[in-house]
């Protein structure tokens, strides 16, 4: 971006583009998700809909393991396809820089696999960026040693992604791995010259909050059981909330303190944690439009969780606002029938909105004018 302003003082040149009333965005960011992944988790759903918990399903060699196995049988193509087409799902709803994780292969070469393909399905044209994520302490492997699994994530696997992911995550939580456990592996990730984030604080209060903040990380996500010692680590540590309303709603679970949160000045992202089992939701729209209704976060925040501050936790300055310096990478929507041409409205009306023209780097992509030109609902 080279000049931002009223339009009587732009300089002369360059190519002139109406966008006719449409909504102007910053591309959008989604800053959590687990994309590059393969086969079912119905059974799961529908054993936690009859009452079993994520957790339960989880110690018990399902949940993740389930996915980790039927990534596992899927020929590098078939999750190439996949992943291809979710990120061009996200790419249609204005998303133009998503973080992705590994997490479903837990072996050195599975979770490299998983990077690799994550960024060769963003190579296509008009694919969002793509920023991974190393996250080879997703689960325990059933029958692995725990002391034994963490030296290889910090040894073997480390060095297998270290070259093909800017950061590191752990699921810090019950069940998952433990506080001592995290520390050490996201500073194995530091010092391999990642950036770090952890999933804290989701199932239960483990203290994660206060050691995403000790170790002043990019961001610390989920967060429905922070406490009030976390925030104030949060705050101090510079770390970005990240705010998953999918996983809240789908394991029926109550809000993070977003109220504490705001008074403390800890800056909120909001994502949709794409996943086949906490977070099955692919609309950055949708969970924006719920961290309003069901977290009460003001639209605005709404906003600019979806864009400069989702930026943020994934420590990108140039992305997700509209300015000077900034990466010029826009898309336009229209605003619903009857509605002005308020980026407001779109939270209003829940999800499934399409951008109509997409900019990326200063280019109007080509497959911009294929969608139609008409009101979104
Ligand atoms: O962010 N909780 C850990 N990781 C994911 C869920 C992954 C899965 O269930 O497959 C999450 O919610
Ligand atoms: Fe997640």
């Amino acid at each position: 971006m080279v000049w931002v302003g009223p339009e009587a003082e732009a300089p002369s040149g360059g190519q002139k583009l109406d966008v006719g009333g449409g909504i102007l965005m910053p591309g959008l960011i989604d800053c959590h998700s687990h994309l590059v992944f393969a086969g079912s988790r119905l059974g799961d759903f529908l054993k936690r809909m009859g009452g079993e918990s994520y957790e339960a399903l989880l110690s018990g060699g399902g949940g993740i393991h389930t996915t980790v196995a039927a990534t596992k049988s899927a020929s590098d193509a078939e999750l190439l396809a996949l992943t291809q087409g979710r990120l061009a799902r996200l790419a249609k709803s204005g998303v133009m820089t998503v973080e992705v994780k590994s997490g479903y292969g837990l072996e050195p070469e599975a979770e490299a696999r998983l990077l690799t393909i994550a960024g060769e399905a963003a190579r296509a044209p008009g694919m969002p960026k793509v920023v991974r994520t190393f996250l080879g302490a997703h689960a325990l492997p059933p029958g692995r040693d725990r002391k034994d699994y963490v030296a290889e994530v910090v040894g073997a696997q480390l060095a297998a992604c270290k070259g093909l992911a800017e950061r590191i995550d752990v699921y810090c939580d019950r069940g998952a791995f433990t506080v001592e456990e995290a520390e050490q592996i996201l500073r194995a990730g530091q010092k391999a010259g990642l950036g770090a984030t952890l999933h804290a604080e989701q199932v239960a209060w483990t203290g994660a909050a206060e050691l995403a903040g000790r170790l002043n990380i990019q961001s610390a996500d989920h967060l429905e059981r922070v406490d009030e010692a976390g925030i104030a680590a949060l705050a101090k540590g510079g770390v970005v909330a990240v705010l998953l309303p999918g996983a809240m709603l789908q394991l029926r679970d109550s809000s993070p303190p977003v109220m504490q949160l705001r008074a403390a000045g800890v800056p909120m992202a909001v994502a949709t944690d794409f996943n086949p089992g906490s977070s099955p939701v692919l609309d950055v729209w949708l969970v924006a439009s719920l961290a309003v209704l069901t977290m009460g976060l003001t639209p605005e925040e709404a906003l600019k969780g979806i864009t400069r501050v989702g930026a943020q936790a994934l420590g990108l300055k140039d992305r997700g606002r509209i300015e000077v310096g900034a990466v010029a990478d826009l898309a336009v929507f229209e605003p619903p029938s009857g509605e002005k041409a308020d980026p407001r409205t779109l939270l209003m009306y829940m999800g499934g909105h399409t951008a109509r023209i997409r900019i990326q780097g200063g280019r109007v992509l080509a497959d911009s004018y294929q969608a139609a030109i008409e009101p979104s609902l």
